[in-house]
């Protein structure tokens, strides 16, 4: 377990604990850990110091009293507590795993969700109940803090994080990029926060990793590699996809300990509202614009905004931020892929971007894309992918290449063994750019996906386009994951602040037989989804 926090000068880096024993033990165990000096990009040039310390050594599940400080000037923080990790075994003995899945959250506006989340941790009466039946195992965040980490020469982000610490203090607080980390190259994101992965032989400075915990086995990974070529060039996004693919691999091949693999980044591939035509305009203006760097470079003029592009079977996507996710960028040798031999581009577009002598010829027509993020979730069955950035809540089908994928059995509140990843959009934990109930009385759109254009994948929804100035407020909500330890059951339930807490969702991910989806899919079942499923 690290522990995380900041000084506003310079100061010893130690952590004292004990196993919790009521609250006044003696914390006669010590870890020492590091002071980092992090200076904000902003006009201020600001220095925070920032302390993080590990400790090792810990039995899975016990309840852990701490206090962080300088034991030289005897200046210590207050006591916090944390449980650590559960084993596996534990968590098939005892209650489910927990997780809160929230992404979007700002220092404005956001007070509702982290109360509510504040109540998970403590209990509702906040009188630090032992809550272990009931309390999370880690917490979640997909990305885009505080509105902005380095607003205000970064006092907006050091107000957040105080937000955060009742939370943060007590449950481990997971984190993924999102693009409003973007400023000064994600700096304040990479000095914040300690994800497994810094310091080790792959250094991912929290852009990307993963753990086990219990029967999840949880990554994270980086989706604004697409969209700012400043910072992430090809040799990027290259090694970052390269260790995807492995760590994939390798949690399949441990599916019998580790059954469920769960995926969580800032941007959606999928969306409430398809379009016909419009998205992954890419392909021509790519072509047109140069190779992979120039088209990341250039970002969104590359990637085709507001260009229309009609597809061969004009079929309904959603827009070409989420297409960037899904297909990566695209590949310059369609003809070739469409002969299915590649020639001289292939060889050109292998050596450049990916490192190799050779492309895989095998590679369909639909495929026709460097860093199919999407195949790749498809070939190594990811279960499920959520996201934040769409400041609302979806949840979606099972869904692959832009269409309903179906399962062996998929209701409205069950999808028994489904033959495709299941992706949510949890971006609602609130902030300034949501219209607010103070701002706009009407309540939130909420419930089974009827509007105009609704996706074929939109199952449900709750404040769908909030930023739209539609009279309506935004709902902001939060989700919680619930994992069955022995491997066939995962509970998704959602909760709205603008209700005081109302749970507004829930559904299930049953599944017998976890692993790539095409044997999933050859082991039988239909590819239904229940007529009445659908609105
Ligand atoms: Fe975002």
């Amino acid at each position: 377990m690290t522990i995380t926090w900041q000084t506003s000068s310079s100061a010893g880096s130690v952590v004292q604990y004990a196993p919790f024993g009521g609250g006044n033990e003696e914390l006669v165990l010590s870890a020492t850990g590091e002071e980092r000096a992090f200076v904000d990009g902003g006009n201020a040039s600001g220095t925070r110091l920032i302390h993080h310390a590990t400790l090792r050594e810990l039995r899975p599940g016990e309840k852990i009293a701490y206090r962080v400080g300088d034991p030289v000037s005897r200046a210590w923080s207050e006591r916090f507590w944390f449980f650590h990790k559960r084993s596996p075994e534990q968590i098939r003995a005892g209650p489910p795993l927990r997780m809160i899945a929230v992404c979007d959250v700002g220092h404005s506006d956001s007070t509702g969700v982290l109360d509510l989340v504040r109540a998970e941790v403590h209990g509702v009466d906040g009188a630090d109940a032992d809550v272990a039946e009931a309390r999370p195992d880690l917490l979640v965040h997909c990305g885009d803090f505080a509105y902005d980490l380095d607003s205000r020469d970064g006092r907006t982000g050091d107000r957040y994080m105080d937000d955060i610490q009742p939370i943060a203090a007590y449950v481990p607080y997971m984190v993924s990029p999102g693009n409003h980390e973007r400023a000064y190259n994600f700096s304040h994101y990479k000095a914040r926060f300690r994800m497994p992965g810094v310091g080790a032989e792959t250094e991912t400075q929290n852009h990307y990793y993963s753990l086990d915990i219990g029967p999840v086995h949880l990554v994270a990974w980086n989706s604004e590699v697409f969209f700012w070529g400043e910072y992430f060039d090809a040799a990027y996004v290259n090694k970052m996809y390269d260790w995807l693919e492995a760590d994939l691999a390798a949690a399949n091949a441990n599916r019998a300990k580790t059954p469920w693999i769960v995926v969580h980044g800032h941007r959606p591939m999928y969306c409430a509202k398809a379009t016909k035509g419009y998205a992954y305009a890419a392909e021509e203006e790519s072509r047109r614009g140069g190779w992979f760097t120039r088209a990341i470079t250039s970002g969104k003029r590359a990637l085709g905004l507001g260009k229309k592009h009609n597809h061969a079977d004009d079929k309904p996507t959603c827009s070409w931020t989420n297409e960037a996710v899904r297909r990566g960028i695209p590949s310059w040798c369609e003809d070739e892929y469409r002969d299915g031999a590649l020639g001289a581009c292939g060889a050109r577009e292998a050596t450049e971007f990916l490192g190799e002598a050779s492309a895989s010829a095998s590679a369909s027509e639909s495929q026709r894309s460097i860093f199919p993020i999407e195949e790749l979730f498809y070939d190594h069955g990811v279960d499920l992918h959520f996201n934040g950035h769409e400041h609302d809540y979806v949840r979606y089908y099972p869904a692959y290449r832009d269409e309903v994928a179906g399962g062996e059995n998929v209701t409205f509140e069950r999808y028994v063994n489904p033959h495709a990843t299941v992706h949510i959009t949890t971006g609602s934990g609130g902030n300034e750019e949501m219209d607010s109930g103070a701002k706009f009385p009407n309540p939130p759109s909420r419930g089974r996906c009827t509007h105009d254009d609704a996706a074929a994948w939109c199952a449900f929804q709750s404040g769908w386009g909030p930023k739209k100035k539609s009279g309506r407020s935004a709902d902001f909500t939060y989700g919680v994951v619930s994992v069955d330890g022995d491997g066939t059951s995962l509970e998704w339930r959602q909760y709205s602040a603008y209700d005081k807490g109302l749970e507004i969702d829930r559904f299930r991910i049953e599944t017998s037989a976890h692993g790539p989806f095409k044997d999933r899919i050859r082991r039988g079942g239909g590819t239904t989804v229940d007529a009445a499923a659908r609105p």
